[in-house]
């Protein structure tokens, strides 16, 4: 087969990071589109940077997205790029909004405009289901989002499934539950957690301090739900795939988790809560139901929750470590 091409926005992010990965293995040609910074962001792509072309270009903006897709010319899209902390979207609604959800639609446009052939993946999210009614969740789980980013998520959705149905394009959303990883955001609580403990554990700092500890999610390992992403696109048909690994634990669990395998047996002592890191409106409980993409794409996670905690956290100790040699 001749070799593909694929645009990813949000390239630098966690989940970007790893598909181009899997994609340049996989022979493709991988576009990325990066938004102008001050300081370029491109740790993640370090060790592939000069493996694929980057194109200037942001969600915000339609024209810098009608050139992207001109001239990659892409046979697939993955829409990775978002403001992805829901903390902020209650800080900056409107730009989470712009984004977010209305970012999509613009990318849709450029995709309808100049590669209407092209398979478009986007990464929908758990937060659309928010306030849950069913367990676990599955495909057809209402939407019930309790945060601005959860409200952007359900129109990009919407918009996905509008233009699959309007102009007969393949698009399909993935309805993903938290994945992590070593290059997972600071600010997301699972990292916050890993960072803090393996920093205690050092001796460089005492305590970390986070807010709803019974908060409960289902956590998967990021690099295997890249994997869901080009599976999705490869199936037949374009569909909606919950990616899950079907295990809920509170983010007090992980922290418990996380001490343990730097070997502090006593978290508790190195936890403090304070109430400015509570949310106006919290998902309180998610757990997926993958058997959908196990059933049609052969797909299904690997690592689990404790795996999960004791990679993080060693990938933390080892960066703190060389950082202080
Ligand atoms: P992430 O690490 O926060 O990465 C987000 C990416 O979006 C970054 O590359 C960022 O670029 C880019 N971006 C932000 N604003 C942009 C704009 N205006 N124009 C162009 N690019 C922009 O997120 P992630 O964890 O990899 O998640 C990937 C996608 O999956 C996101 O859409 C997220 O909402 C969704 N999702 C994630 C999870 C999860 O648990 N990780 C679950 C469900 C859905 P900079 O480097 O310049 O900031
Ligand atoms: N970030 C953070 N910081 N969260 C905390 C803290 C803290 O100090 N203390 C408790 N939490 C709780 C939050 O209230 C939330 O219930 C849970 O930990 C997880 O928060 P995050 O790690 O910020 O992730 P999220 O679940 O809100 O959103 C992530 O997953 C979504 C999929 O369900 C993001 O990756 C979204 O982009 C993604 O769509």
């Amino acid at each position: 087969m001749p070799s593909r091409t694929a645009l990813i926005t949000g390239v630098t992010g966690q989940d970007g990071s790893y598909l181009a990965e899997l994609l340049l293995q996989k022979g493709y040609r991988v576009f990325g589109l990066v938004r102008r910074l001050s300081s370029p962001n491109v740790t993640h792509l370090a060790n592939i940077r000069d493996q694929i072309e980057i194109l200037d270009g942001d969600l915000m903006d339609q024209v810098s997205l009608n050139d992207a897709v001109r001239k990659s010319a892409p046979d697939e899209v993955y829409n990775l790029a978002s403001q992805s902390f829901v903390g902020t979207s209650f800080v900056q609604p409107v730009l989470t909004g712009e984004v977010t959800g209305l970012g999509v639609l613009r990318l849709l446009e450029a995709v309808r405009s100049h590669a209407p052939q092209a398979r478009v993946y986007q990464a929908s999210s758990s937060e659309m289901i928010g306030h849950v009614n069913q367990e676990p969740q599955n495909e057809l789980t209402p939407f019930h989002p309790r945060s601005p980013y959860g409200c952007a998520k359900v129109y990009a959705y919407w918009a996905c499934v509008n233009y699959r149905e309007a102009y007969s394009m393949f698009i399909a959303n993935g309805i993903l539950f938290n994945h992590e990883s070593p290059r997972r955001g600071y600010e997301f609580v699972t990292r916050k957690i890993s960072d803090a403990v393996a920093r205690i554990a050092l001796g460089k700092a005492k305590n970390v301090t986070l807010g709803n500890l019974d908060a409960k999610r289902d956590w998967g390992y990021a690099p295997e739900f890249v994997e869901l992403m080009w599976r999705t696109l490869q199936h037949n048909t374009p569909d909606d795939f919950v990616g899950a690994t079907g295990e809920s634990h509170s983010v007090r669990e992980f922290a418990e988790e996380a001490f343990r395998a730097a070997g502090i047996e006593d978290w508790s002592k190195h936890v403090i809560t304070d109430p400015k890191f509570n949310r106006p409106a919290e998902v309180f409980n998610l757990r997926g139901d993958a058997s959908k993409a196990a059933r049609v794409l052969g797909w299904t996670p690997k690592t689990r929750f404790k795996e999960l905690a004791r990679i993080m956290v060693e990938a933390d100790l080892k960066r703190l470590r060389a950082a202080s040699a």
